[in-house]
């Protein structure tokens, strides 16, 4: 049988997964990515990603794949295309002031369109607002390409439903959506998703109701933390640990509630009400409690911040004469992605209101003025430490402690911290 040729649109935390996961499976892949840097860094086998497949780590895989040549990455789209059979979609849309902004969607869909050779087969990965899919690319992909979607090229939205840092796991074991028009365009999506997954697939003929389904995901996740933080304020009023109360809660079979922590981020919940509201806009429809549930959230790296200046205050400090010691700046635990994070956002915050930010991630890559190299530098002399994320499983914040000044205000929004290991004279405040 020919191998098929897959080309995907973008290559950052879904995209190279996606591409690997595919070449694995006996696939032709052609990644694409408009980033020259990031092309020319996973044409050398380097990525920052975390993923691991069967316990090979991800630039074992890559490198792997990029010499047998099942893989290969190029930032011409163009010629990627036209080569291709399927052409799968993983470029974001992002929210700029409350409003998603198309353009590196749109610019991806239109370099599609322009290319897509006749019989092709276009998925759509990205998590949109509701009504993309028919509304805007399949609009696009015919008025550009002349040809009619099922019946000269096929086109189907089909979310991806991983969680960062269990890609390939869930690329084989998640139940796929597939939402497509006709008939064709639907088996020929089941066709490609059965390559990498042994999961169920479930179709549906309305495009825009799978649309709906993974924006509903994404906001069942921000609802549901929002209760959990307002449980975490009543728990710290009655003298509770919000960490044992929805331990006992989720006994119950039909009850799940998240944790709570110092703010809600990355790329997919916090966009998730703006993509709906986009569109419950054009319906004439508000969402109250889905908004005050998002601002609920958005608020809370403030919170965290008059927090520790509350604590500091109680120890005779003020916030803007200390150094504050930050472990984690990822955007959840064990993660190397900082996009919407709340913790560079609370970073940020201590920064304007004159405090001295020492920040310590193994995991992120990125570059900021107040990232450190090691965790004792961090915490060295300083006033108070916040915990924000679990950096790995064995990592000991305890062990540091001894290095900061005198009566540390420690605030710990994981429950990694056993307060009765700290050095007496600690302040110490959880969740
Ligand atoms: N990250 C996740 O865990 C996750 C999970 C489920 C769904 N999603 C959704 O998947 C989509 C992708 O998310 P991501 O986290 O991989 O984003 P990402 O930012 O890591 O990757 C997107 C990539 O697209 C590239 N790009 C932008 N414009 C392009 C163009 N015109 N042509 C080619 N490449 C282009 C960017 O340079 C970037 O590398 C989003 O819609 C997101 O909501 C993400």
């Amino acid at each position: 049988m020919m191998k098929k040729t897959i080309t995907i649109f973008g290559q950052g935390y879904v995209g190279l997964p996606l591409s690997l996961s595919f070449a694995i499976h006996g696939c032709n892949v052609i990644g694409v990515d408009s980033d020259s840097n990031l092309c020319s860094n996973l044409a050398q086998g380097k990525t920052h990603q975390t993923e691991k497949y069967q316990g090979l780590n991800i630039q074992s895989v890559l490198k792997e794949q990029l010499e047998n040549g099942s893989y290969r990455i190029t930032s011409d789209g163009a010629s990627a295309v036209q080569q291709a059979d399927t052409i799968i979609l993983t470029v974001g849309i992002p929210v700029h002031d409350g409003l998603p902004f198309y353009d590196y969607f749109d610019a991806a869909c239109q370099t599609i369109a322009e290319n897509i050779t006749k019989g092709s087969l276009v998925l759509i990965r990205s998590t949109v607002v509701p009504g993309t899919t028919e509304n805007r690319c399949k609009s696009l992909l015919e008025k550009i390409s002349g040809f009619k979607t099922g019946e000269d090229i096929f086109l189907a939205y089909v979310p991806e439903r991983i969680a960062e840092g269990k890609a390939f796991e869930e690329f084989e074991t998640m139940p796929t959506l597939i939402g497509a028009l006709d008939k064709t365009s639907q088996l020929k999506a089941a066709e490609i998703i059965q390559i990498n997954s042994k999961a169920e697939i479930i179709i549906s003929d309305s495009p825009t109701a799978v649309e709906t389904s993974k924006v509903l995901e994404n906001l069942q996740r921000d609802a549901n933390i929002a209760i959990a933080q307002e449980f975490a304020r009543f728990s710290e009023a009655a003298g509770l640990n919000i960490f044992e109360v929805i331990q006992l809660a989720n006994t119950h079979k039909r009850v799940n509630i998240l944790n709570p922590g110092p703010g809600v981020g990355g790329y997919c919940i916090p966009n998730a009400f703006h993509y709906l509201n986009a569109r419950a806009q054009e319906l004439g429809l508000r969402l109250p409690l889905l908004a005050l549930a998002r601002k609920q959230n958005d608020q809370l790296p403030q919170w965290i911040c008059e927090k520790t200046s509350d604590l500091l205050r109680q120890i005779g400090k003020e916030l803007s004469h200390c150094k504050i010691a930050v472990v984690g700046l990822a955007m959840k635990d064990f993660s190397p992605d900082d996009r919407l994070s709340p913790a560079v956002e609370i970073c940020m915050k201590l920064i304007e209101s004159g405090a001295t930010v020492a920040a310590y991630d193994c995991n992120v890559s990125s570059h900021y003025s107040f990232k450190v190299e090691s965790y004792k530098e961090a915490v060295q002399d300083a006033d108070a430490l916040l915990i924000l994320n679990r950096l790995y499983e064995a990592f000991d914040p305890v062990q540091g402690i001894t290095r900061m000044a005198s009566h540390p205000v420690i605030v710990d929004t994981k429950n990694t911290i056993n307060p009765q290991l700290l050095p007496s004279g600690s302040l110490f405040w959880r969740l």
